[in-house]
């Protein structure tokens, strides 16, 4: 395991050697990410989609992200851990909002917190932090904005769009956040918005000009069912791997190749013949059974 990285880490590395940040919803991915070298996990929301089958991110709450954050926590990386607030985890009141950032951190142990929207979310972003929780932000694409936004479309095309969106960054910056996702963005407001705040962007889908870019797991490692955005790069192709070694198992059961010898428990040789000869009076459980 690698030194742990935390979240004064992370700022230090702004113009730096770029970030590398991956989502992770359990204890095996998180190894996994751990054992590549990756900087973050980010707990995301986007579990609703790639582990629980939603069309969106709407439909996972709290109670779940907590359990996906806990699974990811016990893996005792050396990346640093955040945990992504869901939709309507953080609209309701700044009280609301901090009780639940509180339980990404103290049930699901995480170390930081991840929440979308701009200048309009900087009260609780306010709130959360004076609780002494790091909160990571979220502009550009927000998918937890599907229904307002008419669908999953790159934000800030438009030369009115673009000064909004790095109006936002800097007011999230000046907030206290101590770092950025910028999602579906064009890559020269990525490269403004990099160069305008102090504290690192993190791009997806947003070019190469951010301080540092994220994936989803099962995006990169060929887990997906459906077709991938375009700014996704596929790295390993795990969903045929896994084809391929259960085909193997289901013939390997069937032609009666699996379980061999090497796999089998066997006893005495002496209580063995007195199984098959019928020479054990008492039953092994009760008949009644
Ligand atoms: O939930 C998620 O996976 C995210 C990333 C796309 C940044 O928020």
């Amino acid at each position: 395991m690698g030194e742990k990285i935390t979240v004064p880490a992370v700022r230090a590395r702004k113009g730096g050697a770029k970030l590398t940040m991956v989502t992770a919803y359990d204890y095996p991915s998180a190894k996994i990410a751990d054992a590549a070298g990756i900087d973050m996990i980010l707990v995301g929301d986007s579990a609703a989609n790639v582990v629980h089958g939603f069309d969106d991110t709407l439909a996972i709450g709290l109670d779940t992200m907590v359990l996906h954050t806990a699974a990811v926590a016990r893996a005792e990386t050396s990346c640093l851990v955040i945990g992504d607030m869901p939709w309507m985890s953080y609209h309701l009141s700044q009280e609301d909002t901090v009780r639940n950032a509180g339980r990404l951190i103290q049930e699901g142990g995480a170390e930081a917190v991840k929440l979308e929207g701009g200048r309009k979310r900087i009260p609780m972003i306010e709130a959360i932090i004076d609780a002494e929780i790091p909160v990571m932000g979220h502009i550009g694409l927000t998918p937890q904005s599907v229904n307002a936004m008419g669908g999953y479309k790159v934000q800030g095309r438009a030369l009115e769009d673009a000064r909004e969106l790095i109006d936002d960054a800097k007011a999230l910056a000046h907030a206290g956040v101590f770092g950025l996702v910028l999602e579906g963005v064009p890559d020269a407001v990525a490269d403004m918005v990099t160069k305008e705040i102090s504290v690192p962007t993190v791009g997806i889908g947003a070019g190469p000009l951010t301080d540092g870019q994220v994936l989803v797991f099962h995006d990169v490692l060929g887990l997906t069912f459906g077709r991938n955005a375009k700014f996704v790069r596929q790295y390993a192709d795990l969903k045929q791997a896994a084809i391929d070694g259960l085909s193997r198992y289901v013939a390997d059961v069937q032609s009666g190749r699996f379980p061999s010898e090497q796999e089998t428990y066997h006893m005495s040789d002496e209580v063995e013949k007195m199984l098959m000869e019928g020479e054990i009076s008492e039953p092994l459980w009760p008949l009644s059974y």
